[in-house]
This record gives C-alpha cells, sequence and structure tokens, in this order.
C-alpha cells in the first residue's frame, strides 16, 4: 500500500535544494515539503545551540505537519543536531548530509591535500573532526572554514558569476598546498563547485547529495515508506 505523507527537507536557504533535486531525481513520486530558514541564516557563523534549537523547531514541525521522513540537506545543521533529531523522532528516519571527506581522501595520493570546505560551526564540530579521523589517510585532510561564503552565495544566487573574484581570493590560502580534491562540507557551495574546482587547476569536487538521496531511498525503501504523487511544496521561515 502507498505510504501518506511527505518527506520534510530543510536548509537555512537554498543549498538544500540541490539536496531536494538529487531526491526527486531518485524518487519522482514522493511528494516534498522544502523549507526555507532564511530569517535565521546563516547557520554557519552561529553557536551550536542556536543551530540545534532552530533544527529541532524545524523537524519538530514537519512531524506535526504529518512528515513521514526528514532530511536536514545542512552540513552544519547535521553536524551539531542530527543526534538530538534522532532521538526526539526515533520513529521518523531522518537523514543528514555530511562533507564528503572519505570520497575526497581518496582521490588522493601521497604528498596531496584534501580540502574540507565548510562553515566555521561545521568546521568546529566533533562530528567533523570524527569524520575525519575515522578516514583513511585523514593526515592529509586540510579542513578549511569559509566564513561568509554560504551568505555570499545565498545573497548573489542570481548573479553567482559576479562572485567568482571573491571565491578565489578565499580559496587563495590554500594556494600552495597541493590541494588535489576537494569535499564540499556545506550544500550552499555545490552551485560554485566549478569554480571552486578551477582554482585548484580542475581539481574534482566531491558533493553529498547524491549520497543524501541514496540514504533516503533506503530509508523509505527498507521501512516500506514509499508513495506520493511527486508533488513539493516550499515554506518561508
Ligand atoms: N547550507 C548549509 C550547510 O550545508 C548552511 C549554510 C549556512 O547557513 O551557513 O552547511
Amino acid at each position: 500500500m502507498a505510504s501518506e505523507g511527505f518527506t520534510g527537507v530543510f536548509d537555512s536557504g537554498v543549498g538544500g535544494l540541490k539536496v531536494l533535486a538529487a531526491a526527486r531525481k531518485l524518487l519522482p513520486g514522493e511528494d516534498f515539503t522544502y523549507v526555507f530558514d532564511r530569517s535565521h541564516s546563516p547557520y554557519g557563523t552561529r553557536g551550536a545551540a542556536y543551530v540545534r534549537r532552530r533544527a529541532i523547531k524545524i523537524t519538530d514541525m514537519l512531524v506535526r505537519m504529518g512528515a513521514k521522513a526528514v532530511v536536514t540537506a545542512c552540513n552544519t545543521a547535521t553536524a551539531v543536531a542530527i543526534d538530538d533529531l534522532r532521538a526526539r523522532h526515533p520513529d521518523v528516519p531522518i537523514v543528514g548530509v555530511e562533507p564528503p571527506v572519505a570520497s575526497a581522501l581518496a582521490a588522493t595520493r601521497e604528498g596531496e591535500s584534501a580540502l574540507i570546505l565548510c562553515t566555521p560551526l561545521t568546521a568546529s564540530s566533533d562530528r567533523l573532526k570524527r569524520l575525519v579521523t575515522d578516514c583513511p589517510f585523514s593526515e592529509r585532510a586540510i579542513v578549511a572554514p569559509m566564513p561568509g561564503l554560504a551568505s555570499l552565495i545565498e545573497e548573489k544566487f542570481a548573479a553567482l558569476g559576479e562572485i567568482e573574484g571573491e571565491i578565489d581570493g578565499m580559496l587563495s590560502a590554500y594556494d600552495g598546498r597541493n590541494v588535489t580534491a576537494v569535499a564540499l562540507g556545506c550544500t550552499h557551495y555545490y552551485y560554485v563547485a566549478a569554480t571552486i574546482a578551477a582554482h585548484f587547476g580542475g581539481v574534482k569536487a566531491f558533493g553529498g547529495a547524491a549520497v543524501a538521496a541514496g540514504r533516503l531511498r533506503d530509508e523509505l525503501v527498507s521501512r516500506d515508506l514509499l508513495g506520493g504523487r511527486g508533488r513539493v511544496k516550499y515554506l518561508y521561515l
């Protein structure tokens, strides 16, 4: 029998739309509700308690509205809140998105570095530290907090070409570190992946949207929760 309910997806702004797009591609028959928490953005330069409060508030709201699953389409919220969200809603699958550290490190060789680009809050989180130290070749990882980059992308979303120079300026701190792979550890950065990759001479920039979408599909399939009409709603907070 087809399942009732929708999958709730949220982020501070446009970043999570990339995760929504990956999920819709994989699950075209499902219903989704996407929450832009723009009035509380950016998340990445705030304290962990603030972002955790927002993630709890939005997830509680989505579950009250009938969500059968929730995707925290934000690396920052995943880093500081996903354990709390799962503890509060043990019967609802909650899927996060994380910097693809293992994939980026696996693409490096001896003497090369993988840049883990993320928000300052993700960079300082225990979850990211564990993610890095648990990976083979973790000594090749450079965790690179990018204060202001998510906000810049949000503000200039309709004219991303105009911020290429600014992005180059931010990344220049890592020139000379033999960066040969990049992990995009913030969903906003997916929109400027080409600029980031080009800065380091055309390296591969790994994102986490498809992985999160695959996890969502696995959860819905294994819990027999598939079913919908391919509808999408957007909420602005
Ligand atoms: N897009 C979010 C992330 O993946 C947060 C960006 C922000 O609001 O700072 O981390």
